[in-house]
């Protein structure tokens, strides 16, 4: 009763933001990512008879508090699928995530976690079902089930049985970048759980948000298609940049931005300027992602990493779904 899961992260290009239900992480929207090779997670989970209770190592150190209890949970959610309540397991990760990166580990560890727990149990998921369960875990996770492109479809049914991801374009469909910018934060961040709750509830800009999400995906899809950088670029950034506006419009208002962000925002504005194709994307934190195109990887890498205040900048192509080791 043993199997071990690698999956990777990925970065949403139109943002999820918004839970309709927080318990079963269901959400306000459809939202669509691109998986990334550079960062992932590895985990290997065995069920033991003699464990009375789960046991959890990350980089080869035990975890417990709170980061133990939300993996204990879910595990509660795959032992109840299976009907073996009193079935512990020993979780072991390994997170490959370069220091600094700037990416939530959330989104492959709970993919990894997902994928190893249920195998080891004997459960035989589809990839659909697979996601689902992710969901449960982590919102963004049920995305990293699938390599490429792949969106969240939000679903409508109360129970969360239609809320889990897709394939829309393979791995190998385009080989298009994206640079992680890692800037100094010294703020306290506001979950994305928090974050997000805060805007549903409180800002009148939410409503404007949610209207705007057909049109993008639809968009954002045809461009994925057609692999058009410009048109997934500028869907992209402007999506990140309408999520950011609604934090502004909460009560009390806030803001995951610092002075760099801002910085590499203007900066890869000017790229396009000079005419370096380069969009940006940034989630709940101040860091920044920025998609270019393989062709100008020099350029960007270099404009990026002199920019006042940028830390670290790391590079990564399309990643793969889920495999099993
Ligand atoms: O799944 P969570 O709780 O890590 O939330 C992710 C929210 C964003 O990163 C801001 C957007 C997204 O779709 O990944």
């Amino acid at each position: 009763m043993k199997a071990t899961a690698k999956a990777h992260t990925n970065i949403a290009l139109i943002k999820y933001w918004g839970k309709r239900d927080d318990t079963l992480i269901l959400p306000t929207n459809n939202s669509l990512s691109l998986t990334l090779d550079g960062f992932y997670t590895t985990t290997t989970v065995s069920f033991r008879q003699e464990l009375k209770q789960d046991v959890f190592y990350l980089n080869d150190e035990a975890v417990t508090g709170a980061a133990f209890d939300r993996v204990t949970v879910f595990l509660d959610l795959v032992r109840s699928m299976a009907e073996k309540p009193d079935l512990f397991a020993e979780i072991k990760s390994t997170n490959e995530v370069p220091t600094a990166a700037g990416f939530a580990s959330s989104a492959s560890g709970f993919a990894a976690l997902a994928a190893a727990a249920a195998r080891a149990i004997g459960l035989d998921l589809s990839k659909s079902e697979l996601s689902q369960l992710t969901r449960q875990g982590s919102g963004s996770a049920c995305r990293s089930i699938y390599g490429g492109f792949a969106e969240w479809e939000q679903g409508e049914n109360k129970d969360g049985s239609d809320s889990y991801a897709v394939q829309v374009a393979p791995q190998n469909h385009w080989d298009i970048r994206v640079a992680a910018v890692v800037l100094s934060d010294k703020t306290k961040r506001i979950s994305s759980r928090e974050g997000m709750k805060r805007t549903v509830d409180t800002s009148p800009f939410f409503d404007g948000w949610i209207g705007s999400i057909p049109s993008d995906l639809k968009r954002i899809k045809e461009g994925i298609a057609a692999r058009d950088f410009t048109v997934v670029g500028e869907i992209a950034e402007a999506n990140c940049l309408r999520m950011h506006a609604t934090t502004l419009g909460a009560a009390p208002p806030f803001m995951y931005w610092l002075d760099g962000t801002v910085t590499v925002m203007q900066a890869v504005q000017a790229m396009r300027s000079e005419g370096i194709p380069a969009y940006f994307t940034i989630d709940a934190g101040p860091n920044v992602k920025v998609l270019y195109l393989p062709e100008n990887e020099d350029v960007v890498l270099q404009k990026l990493r002199h920019i006042p205040g940028v830390q670290n900048v790391t590079s990564s192509k399309p990643g793969q779904g889920i495999t099993y080791l």
